[in-house]
């Protein structure tokens, strides 16, 4: 495999194999010194044409522990504003021959595109409103850490399903391991087309709590939202907000996740973020031990010699 573009293209032994390299990972973020020399010389190219906080640096801090040299480009000063196109910024970033090349962009399908476009391995870093694969995983590893296997695991995904990618590949990714995956949002945002993901749906969030393993707040898109799509902030939080009262409703220690950045007070009560019960610091902790691995796997020869 020569990159990493959506959820639905890996099978769960790659799933499993991309965490279980991940876990020796996490213990070198423990360590004193942070630094392995196992890809110097190589190099990791960081496109991100869209904002990022945790998905930028934890991919550059994962290149730079595992010895990697890596380039960002500064988006807003590229060429790119002076109207050169995706397909030739990147094919001038190919002549400078890196190993890996990370994109974030508002396309969907922008990453696999370039991926046939490049020799170099391409991790879609969030592609529009379709997908970001190694959120899911980091996910998938943070859920795994505390609940072991996530097969038969209620998990409800909950609030701007419409525009989340992270929603997409955490679908996918759920369903693959046998998880019971819930959807839960308002009518304008659980569209016909989510419907068909195979998995429950549902506007009603107070009917599914009873007995939820994971409660994952997703951010209300209000960048992407288009006219109508919404109702008030104040009822979208008295309808799907997470609380104390509703986490206690589960009637579990149900894990409280988040994949930032958070609206506090919208999708999710602040004391609610900062309790004992929320694993949203761990979720990026484990991202950078998550894209160690993936890189390794990628850089290291690919996944193929390991998978069945
Ligand atoms: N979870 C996530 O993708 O966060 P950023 O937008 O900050 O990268």
């Amino acid at each position: 495999r020569k990159d990493i573009l959506h959820m639905e293209d890996l099978k769960p032994s790659e799933i499993q194999i991309i965490i279980n390299t991940a876990k020796p990972m996490k213990e070198i973020l423990s360590r004193a010194v942070k630094k392995l020399p196992t890809f110097r010389g190589r190099s990791v190219y960081n496109l991100f044409f869209e904002s990022s906080t945790r998905t930028r640096t934890s991919f550059e801090t994962a290149a730079k522990i595992l010895g990697a040299d890596t380039t960002s480009l500064a988006v807003a000063q590229s060429s790119v504003n002076k109207g050169e196109s995706l397909l030739d910024t990147v094919r001038t970033l190919q002549a400078m021959k890196p190993d890996l090349v990370v994109i974030r962009h508002s396309s969907s399908g922008a990453a696999h595109f370039l991926a046939k476009e490049l020799k170099a391995g391409v991790i879609n870093a969030g592609d529009g409103q379709h997908e970001h694969p190694t959120q899911a995983l980091l996910d998938l590893y943070t859920m795994q850490e505390h609940l072991g296997s996530v097969e038969g695991k209620k998990i409800l995904l909950v609030g701007d399903i419409l525009h989340s990618r992270v929603a997409r590949s955490n679908v996918w990714a759920l369903k693959a391991l046998g998880a019971e995956v819930v959807l839960v949002g308002p009518p304008t945002l659980l569209t016909p087309e989510i419907k068909s993901w195979g998995v429950k749906t549902t506007y009603h969030l107070d009917e599914e709590l009873a007995g939820a393993d994971v409660i994952m707040a997703l951010r209300l898109q209000l960048e992407r939202q288009k006219a109508g799509l919404l109702p008030s902030l104040r009822e979208y939080s008295q309808l799907y907000g997470i609380t104390a009262e509703r986490v206690q409703r589960t009637g579990k220690k149900t894990l409280i996740m988040h994949p930032g950045p958070v609206n506090r007070g919208v999708e999710i009560e602040s004391s609610i973020v900062n309790s004992t019960q929320s694993v949203i610091e761990e979720q990026v902790t484990n991202g950078v031990a998550v894209r160690m691995a993936i890189m390794y796997l990628l850089l290291g020869g690919g996944t193929n010699h390991v998978v069945d």
